[in-house]
């Protein structure tokens, strides 16, 4: 398949497409830059061997959408293009709705307008708010604690009433639990702007001396040891969930938690690092964060029976790829 990838040269989107390229697709990356960079299409190309198709270019101008689908034939979209700081929304509830639901509505439109009728969107846990662990992809959606757990919550009803009114349009959404890691060629990873809002980025600044400590937001929750669980999936995993997710799109909407199922503490993540690469995380606790909710991982026995995809990858495999990450590419703007 043709694919336009939006948001390919971002951490997901560009694991994204290795993985699609590897699965024999052709990828076509539509992406403004504003939190990545050119240099990631040249590793993509260098990792895999074969050719992207590249457009700087900012997916909320409807025109510069149109004339994509114009140029070339393509079979189905995957929607990365997005801003995700959730902290940041708050600030700046506008730039998010904007950007966030204007590109996913121009991309929906174009789909309709030219017959491509295969639509991928990436979607978060965040939707489940503080549900009830495992997260089920039948539970009811909670309002949404930000404007970026809003704008995905809105992305997948406008694409869910759309594939309802258009019965050959395909819906896929991907509600991503906690992706870390980087591809095992140590050349693209995740690189946040600033001090990093997540708990890997953070670790292995710190391991690399760039930032003294690591903060630790509250050892008060019910848990074993106090701190936070998530659901930490390797990027690797995650881009080949995408990939069978694609292959597997029937008509209708599809929805789908990518996770492992196993819930990590903030200290066991820190444990599991240091063991994994004989370095230590100095790190202090502090006091909780507002909006993080104590436990989060994801049932994901429906995305095994219908996509026939499971994460592969373990703790001790995403420690090692985050690291060999920063070593080899921590300074500058890489993804
Ligand atoms: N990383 C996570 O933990 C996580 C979890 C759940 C969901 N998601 C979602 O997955 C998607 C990808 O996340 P990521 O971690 O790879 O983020 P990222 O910031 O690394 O990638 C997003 C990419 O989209 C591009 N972009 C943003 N707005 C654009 C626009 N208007 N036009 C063109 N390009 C634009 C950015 O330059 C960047 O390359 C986002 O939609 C995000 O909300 C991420």
């Amino acid at each position: 398949m043709n694919i336009l990838v939006t948001g390919g040269a971002g951490y997901i989107g560009s694991h994204t497409a290795i993985a699609l390229l590897e699965a024999k697709h052709s990828v076509i990356i539509a992406d403004n830059l504003c939190n990545s960079s050119s240099g990631t299409i040249r590793k993509i190309e260098s990792i895999t061997g074969k050719k992207v198709t590249f457009y700087e270019m900012d997916v909320t101008v409807e025109e510069a959408v149109e004339s994509l689908f114009k140029t070339h034939s393509i079979d189905a979209v995957i929607h990365f293009a997005g801003l995700k700081s959730v902290g940041e929304s708050v600030e700046k509830p506008l730039n998010y709705y904007s950007n966030n639901m204007i590109s996913t509505l121009n991309l929906a439109k174009m789909c309709l307008k030219y017959g491509v009728n295969r639509f991928v969107f990436s979607s978060s846990a965040t939707v489940y708010g503080d549900n009830i662990v495992p997260f089920e992809e039948s539970m009811n959606l909670l309002p949404a604690t930000n404007p970026y757990g809003e704008t995905k919550v809105m992305c997948e009803r406008i694409l869910t009433d759309l594939a309802h009114a258009n019965p050959a349009f395909s819906v896929s959404l991907l509600r991503y639990f906690n992706p870390i890691g980087a591809h095992e060629s140590g050349l693209i990873g995740e690189v946040p702007n600033g001090v990093p809002n997540n708990l890997m980025p953070y670790i292995t600044q710190v391991a690399k001396g760039k930032l003294a400590k690591l903060r630790v937001f509250g050892n008060d929750y019910p848990t074993a040891d106090g701190t936070g669980l998530r659901d930490y999936i390797h990027v690797v995993d995650l881009a080949e969930g995408h990939v069978a997710a694609l292959e597997n799109l029937i008509e209708g909407v599809h929805t789908h938690n990518l996770g492992t199922g196993n819930g990590t503490s903030v200290l066991e993540l820190v444990n599991a690092f240091e063991e994994a690469n004989r370095i230590h995380v100095p790190y202090e606790v502090v006091g909780r964060r507002p909006g993080d909710i104590a436990v989060c991982y994801a049932d994901v026995s429906k995305a095994a029976r219908e996509l026939g995809w499971k994460a592969k990858r373990n703790i001790n495999d995403m420690c090692r790829d985050a690291w060999r990450f920063e070593v080899h590419n921590g300074t500058g703007k890489t993804t």
